[in-house]
């Protein structure tokens, strides 16, 4: 009898498979994480294993406030910070509690393509916003506003991903930042915050969130642990206003099972008081540079008809084609020449992205992101 699969991750043999954003599993922290473990139940006892307070585990709670206060210079009340069981988990949970079917949300052309199926989950009416090489389009977003303004509707929340972007990797400018926020505090539209590639900042430190920079009620931040620790830990925190935040925390989901995942919330609190998470995410920032540095200097040299902006951080690099590519008709034969990718259309969710493709640089080592690049390119000649 066959056994049940025990990770998300399958790669064809043979094929260095680009398509898949996440982590090199020699990159995760077994180590850390046992030794973590032992701390915490010896450390929290029993408590470790109750259900946990509805925000969230109180030791990692006091850490993350802590962390960002310093790091993003904003105070958090204790109602304004809860853990999650990461973004996807975040937003899902937004979507529950601020939405209703039917209604409409905005989201960026392109986004990360997972988080439109959890808004389609929820039966959610989804408007793209038009983007450049510098991120979302402002103008564009106020003339959608006021479009279905006029058309009566009211939209919920604007998804977003202005650090880091997945697929594009692009981080939207300061100017532009504050732009978003003052528009969205305008127009009283929610802006929701997936920062979940923050802590990958591999040149400069990452520009200031959308919440640092809101007034209060106009953002809620989503950050996680998938990214900057590793992804099986299921854990996240949102920052908010409080009265946004608690109508998650004091959900039915928190009421009946208690804060989520609090077993390994208690062993990534002890994990961050030994000062092991900041130890991890420099490891992981170092690697990952490199593996940036040499997907870049690889597609310079093998794709030169790509155009392409190398990213400050995260996971992933976005090339355009000239017109008249077609990546989908690319990635139909791209495994035969031992290599795959995502095509840009899968990132819209009213048509684009035909000419373009995502690679991400995360899951191989600089070589093989040098090979992939090679096998692209004779994918591409034939
Ligand atoms: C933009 C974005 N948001 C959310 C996620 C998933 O986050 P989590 O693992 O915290 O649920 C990913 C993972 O690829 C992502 O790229």
């Amino acid at each position: 009898m066959n056994s049940f699969p025990t990770i998300q991750l399958s790669t064809k043999p043979g094929v260095i498979d680009l398509a898949w954003g996440q982590p090199d599993p020699k990159l995760l922290p077994v180590a850390a994480m046992q030794r973590a473990t032992e701390i915490a139940l010896q450390k929290f006892g029993a408590d470790t294993l109750a259900y946990g307070a509805d925000a969230g585990a109180g030791p990692l709670l006091d850490f993350l406030r802590a962390r960002i206060e310093k790091d993003e210079g904003r105070a958090l009340a204790h109602e304004q910070i809860m853990l999650t069981g990461g973004n996807s988990d975040a937003l899902d949970q937004i979507a529950t509690h601020f939405t209703e079917p039917g209604d409409t949300v905005l989201v960026e052309a392109p986004t990360y393509h997972l988080a439109v199926r959890i808004l389609r989950d929820h039966h959610l009416d989804i408007v793209p916003i038009a983007t450049d090489e510098e991120g979302l389009r402002i103008n564009a977003l106020q003339e959608e506003l006021a479009e279905l303004k006029r058309a009566g509707k009211r939209v919920k929340f604007l998804y977003t991903i202005p650090t880091f972007h997945n697929p594009t990797g692009v981080s939207l400018s300061e100017g532009r930042r504050r732009g978003l926020v003052k528009i969205a505090a305008q127009e009283h539209l929610l802006l929701v915050e997936d920062d979940v590639y923050r802590e990958l900042a591999y040149d400069a430190p990452a520009s200031p969130s959308l919440w640092s920079l809101a007034p209060d009620g106009v953002v809620l931040r989503m950050g996680s642990f998938a990214k900057s620790l590793a992804p099986g830990v299921r854990l996240g925190w949102l920052t908010g206003k409080g009265e946004h935040v608690q109508r998650i925390a004091l959900g039915g989901l928190r009421d009946s099972g208690g804060g989520v995942n609090h077993f390994t919330a208690m062993t990534i609190a002890a994990l961050c008081e030994e000062g092991m998470y900041d130890a991890q995410v420099e490891t992981l920032k170092r690697a990952y540079r490199e593996r940036r540095d040499a997907l870049s200097e690889a597609i310079v040299r093998e794709l030169p008809e790509a155009a392409f902006a190398k990213p400050g951080g995260g996971f992933f690099i976005w090339l355009n084609f000239p017109n008249g590519f077609d990546a989908q008709v690319l990635r139909g034969r791209a495994p035969e020449h031992g290599v795959d990718f995502i095509h840009g259309a899968r990132f819209f969710v009213e048509g684009g992205g035909t000419n373009a493709l995502r690679v991400a640089f995360s899951l191989y080592s600089p070589e093989e992101l040098q090979e992939a690049m090679k096998r692209l390119r004779s994918a591409i000649d034939a």
